[in-house]
């Protein structure tokens, strides 16, 4: 066995690690770049999610484009039509990575572009969100970048998915705004990109965008035109539901009704006594927007209210106006009232009449006169409460 010289170890050993180098470290999942050069100009345009190249060169190649935001999880990917490829509306305020592959013949080609949110971090607005209000009025808020820049001025879009204007709104002058009202919402698509963007003399301010379903931002309104009636045994609620701006089916919205049954305003002190436990209850969206309960006890009083809920996106309204029945709910119409004390009134002077006749007959003692008000108001349509004050009128 011989000894291999020093310099002809190193030189062998050389040779080696260049063969290895030479050799590369290859990727299974990334095909070789053969065709790098054939993109030429690649851009992205984030107004219209549309990744573009220069043509020639590619005739007959398939095409497909891929983009990454790799901080969310998404991957999406189309086909080129064109020098382009279309992506449907996508968040990028994370930033993104963009791909465009294709086959030709053998060989393929692939190339890569990041899209960055340019502008200092922080200086972006923060915590966007809309709500579509009183079936007329897209709302947005924000809060300021906590990074931002002294002179911030935001300003918010929506875009529809071929990237064209539908809404817009920037809050006026002043204190960094953070809300703003787009009153126009014709041609709000059910898809809306939302973008806020910012302007400082300082530099470049990161944007701010979302996309939104506008059917699940809407924020309905009380039901319309609530009123409850009650007879003996039920009190009945009706309403209307709220206008909205998306189209709603019945089967779409949901209502509550709360009630509480209240002690009659006591006579004498004019205070009313503690109510009863609230009851409430949810029902479905039907035709007849009604709903029936039983009747408070007699001569109570009650209160009741009712909002809406939006199945769609689990949110419920304000409440409406609270309605108050005071007696009127269970006192009979004044005529009977009436009818009830001349009645009264009659009984009394036979009573008395005839009370009188024996006494003078008699001059015995007058005998007790079985309960009329009792008899009168053994009717409970009578409010007795009534009855009283109006036999006691002079
Ligand atoms: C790429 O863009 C530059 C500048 O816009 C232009 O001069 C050049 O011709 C373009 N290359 C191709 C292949 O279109
Ligand atoms: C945005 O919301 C997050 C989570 O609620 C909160 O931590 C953050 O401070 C908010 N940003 C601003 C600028 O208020
Ligand atoms: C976006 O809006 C423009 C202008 O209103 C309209 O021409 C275009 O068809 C809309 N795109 C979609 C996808 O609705
Ligand atoms: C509410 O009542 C008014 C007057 O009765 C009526 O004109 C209106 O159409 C009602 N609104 C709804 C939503 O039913
Ligand atoms: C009272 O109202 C309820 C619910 O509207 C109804 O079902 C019932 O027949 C009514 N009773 C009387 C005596 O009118």
């Amino acid at each position: 066995m011989s000894i291999i010289p020093l310099p002809q170890l190193l030189a062998l050993l050389c040779c080696c690690g260049l063969a290895a180098a030479t050799q590369g470290p290859t990727d299974p999942s990334t095909p070789p770049n053969l065709g790098l050069a054939h993109f030429h100009n690649l851009t992205f345009d984030p107004g219209t999610w549309t990744l573009s190249w220069a043509c020639g060169g590619h005739d007959g190649a398939v095409m497909s484009c891929t983009v990454i935001d790799q901080e969310a999880g998404i991957r999406r990917r189309v086909r080129s039509r064109g020098c382009r490829c279309r992506f449907q509306p996508m968040e990028l305020h994370r930033g993104v990575d963009l791909e465009v592959a294709g086959d030709k013949g053998h060989a393929q080609v692939h190339q890569t572009l990041r899209f960055e949110n340019e502008g200092a971090p922080g200086s972006g607005a923060e915590n966007l969100t809309c709500e579509i209000l009183a079936a007329h009025f897209l709302c947005c808020y924000w809060a300021v970048g906590p990074a931002a820049p002294d002179d911030i001025r935001y300003s918010l879009r929506v875009l529809n998915a071929t990237g064209h204007e539908v809404a817009s709104c920037s809050a006026a002058p002043g204190t960094p705004p953070t809300r703003c009202q787009a009153d126009d919402l014709t041609h709000l698509p059910r898809l809306a990109y939302i973008v806020v963007t910012g302007q400082s003399r300082t530099g470049l301010v990161r944007f701010l965008d979302a996309v939104v379903n506008t059917k699940g931002i809407e924020r309905l309104g009380p039901p319309d035109n609530v009123s409850a009636s009650c007879n003996f045994s039920h009190c009945t609620i009706t309403w209307a539901p709220p206008p909205t701006w998306a189209p709603m089916t019945e089967q779409d919205f949901r209502f509550e009704i709360e009630w509480k049954s209240c002690p009659p305003l006591s006579s004498s002190t004019q205070k009313a006594e503690p109510s009863s436990i609230a009851q409430k209850v949810v029902i479905a969206g039907r035709e007849d927007n009604a709903f029936a309960f039983p009747s408070p006890a007699p001569r109570g009083r009650l209160w009741v209210r009712v909002r809406a809920g939006d199945t769609r996106s689990d949110r419920w309204s304000d409440w409406s106006p609270a309605l108050e029945l005071g007696s009127e709910a269970t006192t009979p119409p004044r005529a009977l009232v009436l009818a009830a004390s001349s009645c009264a009134a009659l009984l009394c002077a036979l009573a008395l009449g005839a009370a009188c006749r024996r006494l003078a007959l008699s001059r015995r003692l007058l005998p007790p006169i079985p309960g009329i008000r009792d008899r009168v108001s053994d009717d409970e349509r009578v409010n007795s409460e009534t009855l009283r004050k109006d036999l006691l009128r002079p």
